[in-house]
């Protein structure tokens, strides 16, 4: 057991990675990002990763849940539909804050899994993976997909707790999965299922406030659907998610959609 390629990310890294716009740049060929989130019960979460997604470096948001409404009300750019099957082309899909985990959200998921494009799993999308017969489908998987969870869902997907050597259950769980892990935190950690890690440097407590985590899952989705491969993808999102924190903590305290409009400067500053 070697030592694990572990880096933090820079911002460097992030400017380097970013998709470039060009005179051919057509709003499909940018990307077109799925968000399979919300629903009547949690139209919020919606909203966040939806919000999240437009900050990215895609061309199209095609929302599909239960939230319609109060997505395209604070949103009115977006494409939206019930279902994930009725969705369309896209070329990665966001799914779980605030799914719910009942029947239903669990055929959403299944449908996410099925569809030949990368994925990002959070929150309720991890729950109901802790059912085997979904956390199969997720392992035979061919396209990558990211799964986030935070300490409590960590341990309820993996049986245990992160630990001190939170890099090592990151590609523990990850080489299980056949997943890239975003292990959420004050330090959040990436590991690759061939083990590999990042850590981010960026992340501020400001962020521990309810919802921040459904954005950081939409701007991680639409990075997919940009083209970036699942470990940058997921590196630069948290990276972007902690600066975006401390620019929102700048004019007062943070709530999750604050977070979600401060990755717009955030981001046209990289330059
Ligand atoms: N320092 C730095 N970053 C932090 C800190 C901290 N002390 N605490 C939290 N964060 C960051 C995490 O790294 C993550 O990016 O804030 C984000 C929080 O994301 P989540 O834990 O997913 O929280 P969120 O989903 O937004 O809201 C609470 O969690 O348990 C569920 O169901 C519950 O819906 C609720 C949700
Ligand atoms: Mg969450």
């Amino acid at each position: 057991r070697g030592t694990p390629a572990l880096r933090v990310t820079e911002r460097s890294d992030i400017v380097r990675w970013w998709p470039k716009l060009g005179p051919a740049s057509e709003k499909y060929t940018r990307g077109v990002v799925g968000v399979a989130t919300g629903s009547a019960t949690y139209p919020g979460a919606a909203v966040l990763s939806v919000g999240g997604a437009l900050a990215g470096p895609t061309g199209m948001v095609r929302y599909a849940g239960g939230a319609r409404d109060e997505v395209l009300r604070e949103h009115p750019s977006v494409i939206a539909t019930g279902r994930v099957a009725d969705a369309g082309r896209v070329q990665a899909w966001v799914c779980g804050s605030g799914l719910g985990t009942g029947e239903d959200a669990a055929a959403e998921l299944r449908a996410v899994l099925a569809a030949p494009v990368p994925a990002v799993l959070d929150a309720d999308a991890l729950t109901l993976l802790v059912d085997g017969s979904l956390a199969e489908n997720l392992r035979k998987r061919d396209a990558p997909t990211v799964v986030t969870p935070h300490d409590r869902e960590f341990t309820r997907l993996c049986g245990e707790e992160p630990g001190a050597d939170r890099v090592g259950a990151t590609l523990r769980l990850a080489a299980w999965m056949n997943a890239v892990v975003l292990l959420k935190g004050d330090r959040t950690v990436i590991g690759t299922p061939d083990g590999r890690a990042y850590v981010n440097p960026t992340g501020t407590p400001v962020l521990a406030t309810g919802g921040t985590g459904d954005v950081l899952a939409g701007l991680l989705g639409s990075l997919l659907a940009g083209g970036l491969p699942a470990e940058r993808a997921a590196a630069a999102a948290a990276y972007l998610h902690g600066l975006a924190g401390r620019e929102a903590a700048r004019s007062g305290p943070v709530i999750a959609p604050d977070v979600a409009a401060a990755l717009r400067p955030v981001i046209a500053r990289l330059g």
